[in-house]
């Protein structure tokens, strides 16, 4: 664990040359501060790729407090990467339900399988890019936490750190943006223990350096921190525009036969929750909030006005799955199917 792996770069470490416009006595109150702070998580109490793999794949999803129940009964179920990669998927998003964006649950048991066949845990931030659900963030953040590659990580937290203490008011979601903060962020570690740099960045933006009420007083880094001496703290970083909400309603058709429901394969029919199983029905886009519905329900930039229609007898559609009650939470582990069934009195 936590073995250093020396990169070209580390050469200049030796020089006399700082390299890294957070100059080396800053870097180093943040390393100080971070080992006196740093919050006791469970990733961190006994690191292995696999755990720091699987916690920061689903800390893309939520906070801190949602996902450490969640991280400790996925591991519960599945201990290792064997046991994940040789589960049945609907398991995997079973123990997933509820944190959304499934497709990070599918990759991360399509990135298992392949962990399984390599044989080995691949170290580097580019042989990590290749497995499926590995982007630029998680790759850089296991390759650094894990293997202590030097390469910084960029989440939002790091964002609106760098971007203040270097006063630097960039589209940090577009690529050029991202660029000067990416850089920024890979200096930081280039002489330090980059897995704690990273994780120092990343516990100092999201409890000193917060978005509404940053606590400057205690930042280890205020002495030096630009957007504070020009009085930026407050306007960066930039806000990102953001993407209109769009308006749909949606009106499953609930099918009971025989204690079990009718569900479809939703290619791409209905705009939210694609390439899953889903209940039957259309979704109208409207320009605005219809008047009438039962329940309303938000998926990413998706406001769904629902009104649940119970259907009776049988209508034998083919690509229809008649799938048991008791089944459905492994079928569809979404919270929208779950309260459309819960209006209809079907609880599941
Ligand atoms: N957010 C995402 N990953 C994190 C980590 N490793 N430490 C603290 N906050 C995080």
């Amino acid at each position: 664990m936590g073995m250093p792996i020396g990169s070209p770069l580390e050469i200049r470490s030796n020089s006399s040359y700082d390299f890294c416009p957070m100059k080396k006595p800053a870097r180093q109150s943040l390393l100080n501060w971070y080992q006196d702070n740093r919050r006791p998580l469970p990733w961190r109490e006994n690191p292995n790729p696999y755990s720091i793999w699987l916690s920061e794949t689903m800390l893309q999803q939520t906070t801190i407090q949602v996902v450490i129940p969640y991280y400790e009964k996925f591991l519960a179920l599945f201990p290792r990467i064997e046991t994940l990669a040789c589960a049945q998927e609907s398991k995997v998003l079973k123990a997933w339900a509820g944190l959304g964006y499934y497709s990070r649950a599918r990759n991360l048991h399509r990135a298992a399988k392949a962990l399984h066949q390599l044989g080995y845990f691949p170290q580097t931030y580019g042989e990590l890019l290749k497995l499926p659900g590995f982007g630029p963030y998680t790759s850089r953040a296991v390759s650094s936490i894990a293997f202590g590659e030097r390469v910084g990580v960029l989440d939002g937290n790091v964002i609106r750190l760098l971007s203040r203490y270097h006063g630097k008011d960039v589209e940090w979601w577009k690529p050029a943006g991202r660029q000067v903060l990416q850089d920024l962020a890979d200096k930081v570690v280039l002489d330090f223990p980059p897995g704690d740099m990273n994780q120092a960045m990343m516990d100092l933006g999201s409890t000193i350096c917060s978005k509404t009420r940053p606590l400057c007083a205690l930042c280890p880094l205020h002495r030096s921190c630009l957007g504070l001496k020009q009085d930026l703290v407050a306007q960066l970083p930039r806000k990102k525009p953001r993407k209109a909400k769009e308006v749909w309603v949606w009106e499953p058709e609930v099918w009971l036969r025989n204690n079990k429901v009718a569900l479809h394969w939703n290619e791409s029919q209905v705009p939210f929750l694609k390439k899953r199983w889903l209940l039957p029905g259309i979704a109208r886009q409207l320009k605005q909030k219809p008047t009438a519905f039962v329940f309303r329900h938000s998926i990413t930039h998706h406001d769904i006005y629902v009104t649940p229609v119970r259907k009776k007898g049988r209508r034998p559609d083919k690509d229809w799955q008649w799938v048991p009650v008791r089944d459905i939470a492994e079928w569809i582990p979404a919270s929208l199917v779950k309260k459309t069934l819960h209006h209809s009195d079907i609880h599941v």
